[in-house]
């Protein structure tokens, strides 16, 4: 007999479509989340479909409590029609396995961002961290134990939860999982920074599944290798065009996908002609008075590499002083895990240079740069509208929506100066001007290039850009993934 009262689909991220925030009266401000991962899932919207996530501060935890089982829809919440169980985790287990695991361990993995003479080490503070990694991970496999129908479809989203897939297969062996990773795979020798047990560990976590997804093939491979190596686990390539590759350890058959998360043109063109929009938009213009326009909207993330993006800016302005007063750096670096030290240091860093820039080159008629630190989207939507040139220049990044929302947005045709180690440049390479994220001067000569770009070639260049990087639009990203893991 069929289960009505569980789901039959069930996505898991550790951070979820909503978070809240507290008035000192005690009141909660529901605020829809942001983030590559949250715009991928948002489309869903399907009450049927439960969506399970952490509670990450007071006031979400609040909420989680006021709820029947950490059900926000059911706890008088407006959640925009879908189903979200928010999970009270406690606190300190919270910021271990989230700032100490996720945001430390595994993020400065898949992204490469170790300083390996000093960094990192694997002590008894790590082993207690990871132990809290650990029962993190459980409560999501319980959680999602609990709400799943028999047979039910379970989305697993992320670094985060890297160890989910095995705990609810030991759980639930009748479910369908999948995985899905959004950032990108370390390569194998990296990888295996990790002590063998930990490496081990994610590894197997992943293959609980029955598909794994990555943006690109790049990190598939990566991810295969990685089994490989340390597993000893076989790789089989598939037959016809697609080729894609399985992984088979003790006894079970994980098969890689590759779903490069499209931008969503119809939300983003619509969104970006609204009055608030427009407004910024107004405000913008006035601000750069005609000059050309370099922009770049990130989260303030080592990875993004916004330091040596000024850098490149103002090797720009020395190397070829014809573009003083006449262009202007708009970046929008937006706060993002200020709990940790390194993020703290390097919103630091991006501010001193940002002074210095100013310092060495504003005159009285004009501001080379407008840093700003506060996040808007409606802002970052004008800027994309203004831009003549986006920079997207990422040490490393598992897609990066930027890249595929800018030529969405633009209104006059935008050129893109794009990092190769973006998974975004695997579709957007043809039409954009490909960089390497460590070449300072490099990418200087690349800003010129795209800053010099016939108005012609820029539009036309910006048309294929829009349509290649609206290919697999969010819903659709969402719904294949969900066919193929049902087939
Ligand atoms: O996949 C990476 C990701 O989780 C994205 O959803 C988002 O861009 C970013 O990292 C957000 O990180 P956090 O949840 O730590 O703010």
């Amino acid at each position: 007999m069929a289960d009505h009262t569980r789901a039959r689909v069930l996505v898991a991220s550790n951070r979820g479509p909503v978070s809240f925030s507290s008035a000192p009266d005690g009141s909660l401000t529901l605020k829809r989340g942001g983030g590559g991962l949250v715009s991928g899932l948002s489309a869903i919207e399907d009450p049927n479909t439960v969506w399970v996530c952490a509670a990450l501060g007071e006031a979400d935890r609040t909420a989680a409590r006021r709820s029947p089982q950490g059900r926000l829809d059911q706890g008088g919440f407006d959640v925009g029609g879908q189903a979200v169980r928010m999970l009270d985790i406690d606190p300190e287990v919270f910021d271990q396995a989230y700032n100490g695991v996720a945001n430390s361990t595994l993020w400065f993995l898949h992204h490469l961002l170790y300083n390996t003479p000093t960094a990192p080490v694997f002590d008894a503070t790590a082993a207690a961290q990871w132990t809290a990694f650990e029962s993190y991970n459980a409560a999501f496999a319980q959680a999602l134990a609990a709400e799943a129908a028999p047979g039910a479809a379970v989305l697993v989203q992320d670094y985060h939860l890297t160890l989910v897939p095995a705990l609810l297969r030991e759980l639930r062996p009748d479910l369908r999982i999948g995985y899905f990773l959004h950032i990108p795979w370390a390569p194998a020798d990296y990888f295996q920074l990790l002590p063998e047990e930990l490496a081990r560990a994610v590894l197997t976590g992943v293959l609980g599944a029955d598909r794994a997804g990555f943006h690109t093939r790049r990190w598939a491979e990566a991810f295969a290798d990685c089994c490989e190596q340390v597993l000893d686990a076989k790789i089989i390539s598939g037959a016809g065009a697609r080729n894609e590759l399985s992984v088979s350890y003790q006894g079970r058959t994980t098969k890689l996908g590759v779903h490069a998360l499209g931008a969503d043109a119809d939300f983003l063109r619509e969104r970006a002609h609204r009055a608030d929009v427009d407004e910024r938009l107004a405000a913008l213009r006035e601000a750069v008075g005609g000059c050309r326009t370099i922009v770049r909207v990130d989260r303030t993330e080592l990875s993004k590499n916004i330091v040596r993006g000024l850098q490149a800016y103002r090797h720009l302005l020395r190397s070829r002083p014809q573009w003083r007063e006449r262009v202007v750096h708009i970046a929008f670096a937006y706060p993002s895990r200020q709990d940790l030290a390194e993020y703290r240091d390097y919103t630091a860093a991006v501010r001193r240079l940002s002074e210095e820039i100013t310092e060495e080159f504003a005159t009285d008629s004009w501001q080379p740069l407008i840093l700003q630190v506060e996040d808007d989207f409606a802002r970052s939507l004008a800027a994309y509208r203004l831009a003549d040139v986006a920079l997207v220049n990422p040490i490393r990044d598992g897609m990066n929506l930027v890249a595929k929302e800018v030529p969405v947005v633009s209104d006059a045709g935008c050129a893109l100066v794009l990092s190769r180690e973006a998974g975004a440049h695997a579709e957007l390479a043809d039409d954009a001007l490909s960089i390497n994220p460590y070449d300072v001067i490099g990418t200087a000569e690349a800003l010129h290039r795209a800053l010099t770009m016939p108005t012609a070639e820029r539009a036309e260049r910006t048309a294929r850009l829009a349509a290649a990087a609206t290919a697999l639009p969010p819903q659709q990203w969402f719904l294949a993934q969900l066919a193929e893991l049902s087939a």
